[in-house]
């Protein structure tokens, strides 16, 4: 069955490539960011437009949930702004948490009504291995690890409704956004690939992957979890 999803942060990295994967499955796709993206075809519809503009993303949220019947939402825009702690500077703090959370939130109460009502729905909420905690990442790891809590209290919420919430933690994924965070030479670059079992980052295709199982048919019975998508970098650092 073709069913419809909106991907915040669409234009390139997991966004992109969950959205092209959904669409060669015969989805449709509703992608948002600042700019198009290079490659338009997996999308049935793409908004231009600054999620951290709360002016602006509101009516937008609005008109696409009064128009379209939302079946799926991945809630994948974030921004890092990375810092040691003494130099967290609180406006970034607040950037962090609004595109990482509030736009999640927002979008999210726009569409789950809809979805409710038919029976069927999937939030899917990109975290990230930082949940588990990483030097001069205080704003950024604390929203990863919120979209991961807001994922269970949904869950709990839209169980009854037959809407599923999930999350999918990736570890480091050789997009835009890692790249500028963690530039070639870096220590946080070095520290990374240093803890990933498997020696390497990951690709977008492969958190595309994760994302889309939440979303498929048959995960239907899955809702609350986070999966971590790292190449065993969070393995073996826990008590299980
Ligand atoms: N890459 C990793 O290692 C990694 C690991 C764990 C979690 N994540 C998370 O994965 C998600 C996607 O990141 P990515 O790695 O795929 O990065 P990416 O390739 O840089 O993609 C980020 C997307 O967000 C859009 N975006 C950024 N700021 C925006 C804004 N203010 N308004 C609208 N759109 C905006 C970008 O498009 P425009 O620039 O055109 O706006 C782009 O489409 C993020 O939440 C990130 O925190 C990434």
């Amino acid at each position: 069955m073709a069913r419809t999803f909106v991907i915040t942060g669409a234009s390139k990295g997991i966004g992109h490539a969950t959205a092209a994967r959904l669409a060669a499955a015969g989805h449709r796709v509703v992608g948002l960011a600042r700019t198009p993206p290079a490659d338009a075809t997996p999308f049935a519809e793409f908004v231009t437009l600054d999620l951290s503009d709360g002016a602006a993303r509101t009516p937008v949220f609005a008109e696409l949930s009064g128009r379209l019947e939302v079946d799926g939402v991945l809630n994948n825009v974030g921004v890092v702004h990375p810092a040691a702690l003494e130099d967290v500077d609180l406006a970034d703090f607040d950037r962090v948490v609004d595109l990482n959370l509030r736009v999640a939130i927002e979008l999210t109460q726009a569409v789950v009504p809809g979805m409710k009502g038919r029976g069927w729905g999937r939030i899917v909420n990109t975290s990230s291995l930082v949940a588990a905690g990483v030097p001069h990442r205080t704003s950024y790891a604390a929203a990863k690890t919120a979209l991961i809590s807001f994922t269970r209290s949904w869950a709990l919420e839209f169980a009854p409704f037959g809407v599923t919430a999930n999350a999918v933690a990736p570890g480091p994924v050789a997009t835009e956004l890692f790249n500028t965070n963690n530039p070639p030479g870096s220590d946080s670059r070095q520290r990374y690939i240093d803890g990933i079992p498997m020696g390497r980052t990951g690709t977008p295709e492969e958190i595309a992957a994760a994302n889309c199982f939440f979303f498929s048919e048959e995960a239907a019975f899955v809702t609350g979890q986070c999966l971590y998508v790292d190449g065993g970098s969070s393995t073996g650092r826990a008590p299980v």
